[in-house]
């Protein structure tokens, strides 16, 4: 199928290209002429593990093209996703200046006898399938062409791609959501995803409402699961409990699921802290208080800084000089994305008691750099960030950090201290070790 995606950031790129994998024809669209030329060039524009393969093998076979033209890009399409942009405005509701302006541009586009399918593939509030459409529609009629509806569908398909997994996410979905009531466009998109859900999973069909608001929904539920565990891990630090055998022992209720209960120092990224907020915000609007959203987003704030005190307590309130090695800046592993990262206010708090900060990660040191420059240092390796430290603050579980050189680590640092925002660690190895240790929702280890 010929397919065109507006818009080549995350969701874009990943989109295009996971459809071209599957034989599909792709043109994306984007303004941005920069962009184009690099992903022209065969060059990826986002660190996502497994895309640049598959895009530049794509790319190679002619199946994934560029251009700044939204009528060159759409001409041969008969599915077109839109994957812009939709950043929180003033008060917290998802902005969809770009999407309208984009549905405007296409009814000023199409043509009879050119049926196509518009697909919001962003994160959209509950009734902008409506919205695009009669944007569309106007735009039709404005040109005087007979029963506009006729040449188009609009459909809800949201995306659920974590990153740093995106691909096998796109590859292999649990689920696929279509919102439509359109049998044409059903079928079309019935075809489009088959050979994704080959292994059995579901496609469902709903109306496009009901399929904004699955979105929605998912990842704020998700989100109410890791506020939840934080508060018990808040709990198991008072009570003497231990968070992990906590969750072990929930988690193995099939009602409740083993995934998603870890504890740590909040969430961050680019989803889960807008889409919560833009949940709670038009609930308000509709009317209704979602109390339960509130608290998540107040608890995770509250997360963020749960290391704080167990830091300026070890050094009696005074870190004026004193020097911090930390590892992990990213909001999660396998990304360099620092959107909402508990590091970044970690940095702020600690830098502004007078402490000195030398971090180190894996990717994400040169978005950082770009965002507070020389406010802390940078190291070359996870090791070199420790020399002459006087503790270790861990604020991101990348897996190169999980079994480390533990020797290295106590002769490197002036005084064996870990505080671990991500649980890295079991206790009995900080014991044998002789650190000082601090985690989240676990006793303390002193020395
Ligand atoms: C999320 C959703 O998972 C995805 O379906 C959606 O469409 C986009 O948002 P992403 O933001 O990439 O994906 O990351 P995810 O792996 O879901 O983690 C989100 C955050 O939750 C991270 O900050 C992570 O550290 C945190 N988290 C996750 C926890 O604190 N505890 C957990 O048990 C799981």
């Amino acid at each position: 199928m010929d397919i065109a995606v507006i818009g080549t950031g995350y969701v874009g790129l990943v989109t295009g290209t996971c459809f071209a994998e599957t034989g599909n024809m792709v043109t994306c669209v984007d303004i941005d002429e920069q962009k184009v030329k690099k992903l022209s060039s065969g060059k990826v524009t986002i660190y996502e593990p497994g895309l640049e393969k598959i895009f530049e093998r794509n790319e190679k076979e002619g199946r994934l093209k560029f251009t700044t033209s939204l009528q060159e890009g759409i001409k041969d399409a008969k599915i077109i996703f839109l994957a812009l942009p939709t950043p929180p405005d003033g008060d917290g509701s998802a902005d969809l200046k770009y999407v309208l302006r984009v549905a405007k541009d296409l009814g000023g586009l199409l043509e009879r006898g050119d049926y196509k399918i518009i697909i919001d593939k962003s994160t959209v509030p509950v009734g902008t399938a409506d919205r695009v459409n009669n944007t569309i529609l106007q735009s039709l009629i404005e040109r005087n062409i007979d029963n506009p509806q006729d040449l188009f569908d609009v459909v809800s398909n949201p995306e659920f791609l974590r990153e740093g997994v995106a691909v096998e996410d796109f590859m292999k979905p649990n689920r696929v959501i279509i919102g439509t009531d359109s049998e044409k466009a059903k079928k079309i998109l019935g075809e489009l995803y088959a050979p994704f859900v080959r292994q059995g999973n579901p496609v469902i069909f709903m109306d496009e409402r009901s399929a904004e608001l699955t979105k929605y929904a998912a990842n704020s539920f998700l989100a109410t699961k890791i506020s939840f565990m934080n508060e018990i891990a808040q709990l198991c630090e008072r009570f003497g409990a231990d968070v992990d055998m906590v969750r072990r022992g929930m988690g193995s209720d099939e009602r409740i699921g083993k995934r998603f209960l870890f504890p740590g120092i909040g969430y961050g990224g680019s989803c889960f802290p807008k889409d919560v907020q833009a949940l709670a915000k038009s609930a308000k609007q509709a009317g209704y208080d979602f109390k339960i959203l509130e608290a998540v987003m107040e608890v995770n704030e509250n997360q963020k800084k749960h290391l704080l005190p167990k830091i300026f307590s070890f050094f009696n309130n005074d870190l004026k000089g004193k020097k911090i090695a930390l590892w992990g800046l990213a909001f999660k592993p396998n990304t360099d994305d620092i959107r909402e990262a508990p590091s970044l206010k970690l940095i702020k708090e600690l830098a502004a008691a007078g402490a000195s900060i030398v971090a180190y990660d894996p990717e994400a040191m040169i978005n950082v750099k770009e965002e507070i420059g020389d406010m802390i240092t940078y190291a070359e390796n996870q090791y070199e960030a420790l020399k002459d430290a006087d503790a270790l603050v861990i604020a991101t579980e990348w897996s190169e950090f999980r079994t480390p050189d533990f020797l290295k680590i106590k002769s490197l640092l002036k005084k064996p201290v870990i505080f671990d925002g991500r649980n890295l660690f079991e206790l009995y190895q900080m014991e044998e070790h002789g650190f000082y240790y601090e985690s989240v929702g676990r006793r303390s280890i002193k020395i």
